[in-house]
């Protein structure tokens, strides 16, 4: 039998998803290990249940639910994607991986399939790094790309632990043991909107990604001295927010001197302390992300930007501390399941691209593990990580239905 997506239930189940969130719509905030992502797991996992899939969840909220296939103790093939949200984001960021996924599972259901291997949706916990600074630990710590001890020590801005925010939230268990063999899965494939402007301008629906660009996150903390903001003149000051103004110029300088588009640099947090309008600012803290698709280039970024550091640091008189969170290799997707994925596509007689992603998602951290590809579909204007974030029925139905194709082939 064909494969049918049932678009319009896909559709409603995204809203319903959206509807969990800590911002008014048409904002979604959900922020993992919050009480709206505890109700939106519940949520997913009651439609993988009501599909029939057996569901499993690891040390740090990772969830897998599986299709048994024929031969159950093959390597399964899996796909998903994460359902956090970073603040005031939209409702397609990861969402369509993860209930276009389930879908696709579905669709393969209604039409008689039959596979070879097991088929398992994976819900990544935390891809976007909100809550403690890092994006994908849910997939970091599953692919060893993060180890246990790194892991244990992870902390929110308050300094409360992962082992605390996961403990209230009802996931134990030593993480450790969430590590995922090489060979675990024999392939896996992530759907998820471009978050970029490229196929909708080519009018083109589909994306088959090759490569995932190279992000890296650094902490920057500047202490200068505070003081009172009439009292104390302007040249006995040590300002440690002009400093760290400076030092974001810098970012900006940095990924623009390259002359390459393919860099990006962005200060996303900039917390002042004490944060009062009648005093000076004695600390700053500066989040930074910086990624290209050629790691060696976005070294050298950082390198300049380390510079500046310490160039702000002595003439100011104020010390700067800059902390590496994360600075990761670029992945390159599978040949063979890239293919797969452009069989599919052709089966269905709806035309792709190839392109590289410049967003990083779980799947850069899976491709250590098991042969990976993405499949990008087009978001309006190319926006994401805001309200307005939108994909079409459409475009959205167009993913669904070549995923299910693909992880049919791949799973025989
Ligand atoms: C993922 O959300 C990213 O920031 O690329
Ligand atoms: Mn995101
Ligand atoms: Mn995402």
């Amino acid at each position: 039998m064909n494969i049918i997506v049932d678009t319009a239930r896909l559709v409603e189940e995204l809203d319903r998803l959206a509807g969990y969130s800590d911002a008014p719509a048409p904002a979604v905030t959900r922020v993992v290990f919050s009480e709206t992502d505890r109700r939106a797991r519940e949520y997913v996992k009651g439609l993988c249940a009501a599909a029939g899939l057996a569901v499993r969840e690891d040390a740090a909220g990772n969830t897998f639910a599986r299709w048994a296939g024929r031969e159950p103790s093959l390597p399964a093939v899996a796909t998903g994607s994460h359902i956090d949200a970073i603040p005031h984001a939209g409702r397609y960021d990861g969402t369509v991986g993860v209930l276009g996924g389930l879908e696709a599972i579905r669709a393969l259901q209604r039409a008689g399939r039959e596979p070879r291997r097991s088929i398992e949706l994976a819900i990544f916990s935390a891809e976007e790094p909100t809550r403690f600074g890092i994006g994908c630990f849910g997939s970091r710590l599953l692919a060893g790309a993060l180890d246990a001890s790194a892991g244990e020590r992870l902390r929110d801005k308050e300094g409360r632990t992962l082992d605390q925010w996961r403990t209230a939230a009802g996931f134990a268990g030593d993480l450790a043991s969430m590590r995922l063999p090489v060979g675990h899965y024999a392939a896996f494939v992530e759907l998820h909107i471009e978050q970029g402007p490229l196929l909708e301008r080519a009018g083109i629906p589909l994306g088959v990604v090759t490569a995932i660009a190279a992000p890296a996150t650094w902490r920057i903390t500047v202490e200068g001295e505070g003081g009172h903001a009439g009292a104390l003149l302007m040249r006995d000051r040590r300002d440690a927010f002009c400093a760290a103004a400076e030092i974001a110029l810098a970012v900006e300088r940095a990924a623009l001197g390259t002359g390459v588009a393919d860099t990006v640099g962005t200060v996303g947090v900039c917390d002042v302390f004490p944060g009062a309008v009648n005093s000076v600012p004695s600390r700053v803290r500066l989040e930074v992300d910086v990624r290209d698709i050629d790691g060696a280039r976005r070294d050298g970024v950082l390198a300049r930007i380390r510079q500046a550091c310490d160039e702000t640091a002595a003439r100011r008189g104020v010390t700067v501390k800059a902390e590496v969170i994360n600075a990761d290799a670029p992945a390159e997707c599978d040949p063979l399941v890239v293919e797969a994925l452009a069989r599919a596509a052709a089966v269905h007689q709806l035309p792709f691209e190839k392109m590289v992603s410049r967003a990083y998602h779980d799947s850069l951290f899976l491709a250590r593990i098991a042969p990976t590809a993405m499949l990008f579909i087009p978001c309006r204007g190319g926006v994401s990580h805001r309200p307005d974030e939108f994909a079409a029925p459409e475009a959205i139905a167009s993913g669904v239905l070549v995923l299910a194709e693909a992880l049919a082939e791949l799973a025989g």
